[in-house]
């Protein structure tokens, strides 16, 4: 998608089989720079420090860090050491796991020579097949879009939560990408955008994008989407998903969860753009089983802008010392989503339709 009317993908080779570029994340919208990132630990590192997010973004660098490890030592052992060091940085979106899982089982099995180039190959298509992926959820997602536009013939309104755009993706992203086809096809819509305390990646990041691919849309507080579904000004809501489980349980960013309460209680359909990457197929019950990642308490405490002399600055906004709780995400039960927008259609949140889809 575009940054300032120039197309980008969200991590690329800078020179073929070299090192690995991404755009950092912790710093947008305030200012534009590129991470060159040159080994495995610091691969591990971004993924920690969420200078990348994003479920299938921090699958695609946990693959791009196992091609880097490759290049330093291409031996079983560090293969091995290296998918750990990867593994351990974020516990909760499936994709690192399985963007992991298939590059080193590729790898063990490919004689030693030929390892950097096996690994990279695997990357590249983690990456291509992600971004037609995001492209599908976006045709299937319009459908429901235009039905509501033929239905009411104004501007439609979407909320959506975190950011689960094409920053947090390859390209297209899950959650945006309906609203970029609606843009293409000329279907208006507003969107939206919950700020996602603490880290803001609403207020962030998806305005940064929303912004630069001009599609009109609001930040409002995490607290807003209630009284705006209960004033009739929310016609559907669409997130994205960090796991979803064969039977339908959508673990996403802290705070969904309310959202599709609210959603639920107002009548407003509550829809989950699904790459099936994000799908656990060991996975039966996302409230008792998913791993909720908690991070640093600081994220909580502190709130990063930018200051009057256009300097990026981190202010606390708690007393000292207090204490504070930091739970990433949350599972939303499946009896509250509507449907599941996915590559191959849209899906009723249950086993049966989630296992025909994907011929399971
Ligand atoms: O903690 P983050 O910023 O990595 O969380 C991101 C989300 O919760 C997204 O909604 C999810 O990863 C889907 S991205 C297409």
């Amino acid at each position: 998608m575009l940054i300032n009317k120039k197309h980008f993908r969200t991590i690329w080779e800078n020179e073929d089989y070299g090192d690995i570029c991404t755009i950092d994340q912790t710093l947008l919208p305030h200012s534009f720079e590129i991470i060159n990132i040159t080994n495995v630990k610091q691969a591990a590192k971004i993924i920690l420090d969420m200078n990348v997010r994003g479920a299938p973004l921090i699958g695609a660098t946990g693959a791009y860090g196992m091609c880097l490890a490759v290049k330093e030592n291409s031996s079983d052992k560090f293969i091995d050491e290296s998918y750990h060091i990867l593994l351990e940085t974020r516990p909760t979106a499936i994709n690192l796991k399985w963007a992991l899982d298939k590059i080193r089982d590729e790898l063990i099995k490919t004689p030693k020579i030929e390892r950097i180039k096996k690994s990279y190959e695997i990357a590249r298509k983690i990456c291509d097949n992600d971004v037609k992926i995001c492209k599908n959820i976006g045709i299937h997602g319009f459908e429901l879009i235009k039905n509501l536009y033929q239905k009411n013939n104004r501007p439609i309104n979407i909320l959506t939560h975190c950011n689960a755009g094409w920053l947090a993706t390859i390209d297209w992203g899950t959650a945006t990408a309906p609203m970029y086809m609606a843009q293409k096809n000329n279907i208006p819509i507003h969107v939206w955008v919950d700020e996602t305390r603490p880290r803001n990646q609403g207020a962030n990041i998806t305005s940064y994008e929303l912004k630069n691919q001009n599609i009109n849309h609001t930040v409002i507080v995490d607290n807003a989407g209630g009284h705006l579904m209960q004033k009739g000004l929310v016609d559907l809501c669409i997130v994205g998903t960090d796991r979803t489980t064969y039977t339908g349980d959508v673990t996403n960013k802290i705070g969904t969860y309310l959202k599709a309460l609210a959603a639920k209680d107002n009548d407003v359909p509550f829809y989950v753009a699904l790459p099936s990457t994000t799908i656990d197929w060991e996975m039966r019950d996302g409230l008792k089983e998913v791993n909720i990642e908690e991070r640093n308490f600081n994220e909580v405490n502190y709130v990063q802008g930018l200051d009057d002399q256009n300097i990026i600055k981190s202010i606390r906004i708690t007393p000292q010392d207090v204490k504070t709780s930091n739970y990433a995400f949350d599972t939303t039960p499946r009896r509250l989503i509507t449907g599941l927008i996915t590559e191959n259609g849209v899906l009723d949140p249950n086993e049966e339709s989630i296992k025909k889809a994907f011929n399971r």
